[in-house]
């Protein structure tokens, strides 16, 4: 019998769990003579450099979350240059000594690899272009590479449903960037990047005064078709993966998704015009994992995600007792100094109204930053509390969905506590479901990572998983790790505001997560785990400003070597995940 979608995805997940004895197959070596290059050129497009515009200190991070618009959201050339610095572009270079120099990013990615690729389709903007056009974000040198023209008609009937003055910003994932290093389990990793991606643009168009939406009327082929990824083929191919509409923030939500919709008479110009630059090659050679291609194929959107287009009735905010938060934390500072932790101290408390602070920003409500996705919440926080002041250390669940309390108390062990901790607010479903020393459980589960186990808190996020897959169809996968991406990403930058940091956690061990919480079936899969502590630096590292490299807006004609990312990449990911 044929395999139905669903059932290749499920399968896809059960191959590619990491298990106590045996980790999920990938080389279980570092290929250096292959690894790809973490910079996609099109070379021979013509390049426009952004503006390196510097922080506003006046704008501040807490302020992001009032619901107010902080800007005016007019998206200029300045603007469009902001929306990429914080969120897509380089924030820092490392260099060992002794070592070759390797890159980081506002966006955050496993092993540093990279996987994610930005894009930008917008309208006549001054000192841009003098059309509307589809343009590839080179986060190397800051610049705009010009793939193809599009008509002021075309960009009229294709933003024709969007609020005015807005522009779209799509996102691809070159999956052999991740399966160099970590084999099957790739598949995973991207999607959790693109998750992190959408966190970065949506924080960087909250900035800017704008807001961020999904856009779900359209299919994977129209949006390969209008990036003309569609050209690419082979192992190092760009994915599309998702398209958000940034748009100048009005008093309310729109209540829906915002709809693009791509005109035939568009894609059939576009299939016969000629996209400018072509991609450069990124490795020598490959291996290939085939049933990352088969999961791909399965859970690929054929024509829109309308099914995805459900109303929540989740509650707008999370009200926090106590004093207003009054921080002067600048938001581009915070967004730009975000940083995973190599090692946690083991000592560093969090004050725990901190702690319920950071709970109640990543508790999903209809304002920002959840309402860029398009479906109610699909996940919990399974959290072990380490080094919280005046909680207990032990396991605690952070119920996001009114719709999971029934699901999670029938489905997880039926001794736990259920306990409401102390003074947390009312509307925060946060409970108590076993005071206990946690850190081994938490390490071991997380590949043997001490960041898990010496922060103040580590999580699993735990997915609604077969049922969601069941209701909606295949393509909601890649979709759950996006939500877990995004809770990471928030998580991030609570950290940095807490003057602590974060590490996310891709390396654990799948079915120990379960075991410990009494899961005995698919209902509920824990996806990504996360670390939030005091960080212990590696005082050998020197940091490097971002574009050090260029002479100021000004282009290189081509992207550094890969030497130093090589090290990195041996570097920072926590152990090497053998086959
Ligand atoms: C999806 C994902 C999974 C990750 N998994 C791990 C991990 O298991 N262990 C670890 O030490 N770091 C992990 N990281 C952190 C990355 O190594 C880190 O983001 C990368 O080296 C870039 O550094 P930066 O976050 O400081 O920019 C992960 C990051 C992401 C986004």
């Amino acid at each position: 019998m044929l395999e139905t979608a669903v059932q290749c995805v499920l399968r896809y997940h059960e191959q590619t769990k990491h298990h106590l004895n045996r980790y999920a197959r990938s080389l279980g070596y570092l290929d250096w003579a292959t690894q790809p290059d973490p910079f996609r050129r099109f070379d021979g497009a013509p390049q426009i450099p952004l503006d390196h515009p510097p922080p506003s200190p006046e704008l501040l991070y807490d302020a992001l979350f009032t619901g107010q618009p902080v800007s005016t959201g007019r998206l200029d050339r300045h603007a469009i240059s902001r929306l990429f610095y914080d969120s897509l572009a380089i924030s820092a270079w490392k260099q060992a000594p002794g070592a070759g120099r390797w890159s980081l990013r506002v966006n955050p990615s496993s092993g540093a690899l990279h996987p994610t690729e930005g894009y930008l389709l917008t309208g006549t903007v001054e000192g841009l272009g003098s059309q509307p056009a589809v343009y590839h974000y080179s986060p190397y040198a800051h610049a705009l590479e010009q793939r193809v023209a599009l008509s002021g008609d075309e960009w009229a009937s294709l933003t024709g449903g969007l609020p005015a003055g807005a522009v779209l910003v799509a996102l691809t994932s070159i999956h052999w960037r991740e399966s160099w290093k970590y084999g099957e389990r790739a598949f995973r990793y991207c999607h959790h990047d693109v998750g992190h991606a959408i966190g970065s643009i949506t924080f960087a168009a909250a900035t800017l005064g704008c807001e961020a939406r999904l856009v779900t009327s359209i299919g994977q082929d129209a949006l390969a078709a209008l990036l003309g990824t569609n050209r690419q083929h082979g192992i190092e191919a760009e994915h599309p993966d998702c398209l958000l509409a940034v748009f100048p923030r009005g008093d309310s939500y729109p209540a829906r998704p915002p709809a693009v919709d791509v005109p035939t008479t568009l894609l059939e110009r576009l299939a016969t015009s000629e996209f400018a630059g072509s991609p450069n090659r990124l490795s020598e050679s490959h291996h290939h994992w085939p049933v990352i291609d088969e999961v791909a194929r399965a859970t690929h959107v054929p024509v829109d995600e309308t099914a995805a287009e459900e109303g929540t009735d989740e509650p707008p905010s999370i009200a926090l007792p106590g004093a207003p938060i009054n921080r002067p934390l600048p938001a581009q500072q915070i967004i730009r100094q975000r940083r995973s932790a190599v090692d946690m101290d083991g000592r560093t408390s969090l004050p725990r109204e901190t702690f319920y602070r950071m709970m109640a920003r990543v508790s999903p409500h209809r304002g920002f930053p959840f309402a860029v996705l398009p479906w109610p919440p699909c996940v919990a926080l399974a959290i072990f509390v380490h080094r919280v002041a005046d909680l207990s250390p032990g396991l605690y669940l952070l119920v996001r969905s009114a719709r999971h309390e029934r699901l999670l108390r029938d489905a997880l062990k039926p001794d736990f506590l259920w306990r409401r901790p102390a003074e947390c607010p009312d509307d925060l479903q946060l409970w108590c479901l076993m005071e206990a020393d946690c850190g081994s459980a938490a390490r071991t589960i997380s590949c043997h990572q001490s960041i898990a186990s010496e922060g103040a808190f580590s999580l699993g996020m735990m997915a609604d998983f077969e049922p969601s897959l069941r209701h909606r169809g295949a393509w909601f996968y890649p979709r759950l790790f996006w939500e877990t991406g995004l809770i990471g990403q928030v998580l991030y930058l609570e950290a940095e505001a807490a003057g602590m940091r974060g590490t996310g956690i891709g390396c654990f061990f799948d079915d120990a997560m379960h075991d410990l919480l009494g899961i005995r079936d698919r209902s509920w899969q824990s996806l990504y785990h996360f670390t939030v502590g005091g960080p212990t630096d590696d005082l050998r590292l020197q940091t490097l400003p971002p574009y050090e490299h260029l002479p100021l807006h000004d282009v290189p004609a081509t992207a550094p070597t890969t030497e130093g990312i090589a090290w990195q990449t041996g570097l920072n990911v926590g152990p090497r995940e053998p086959s």
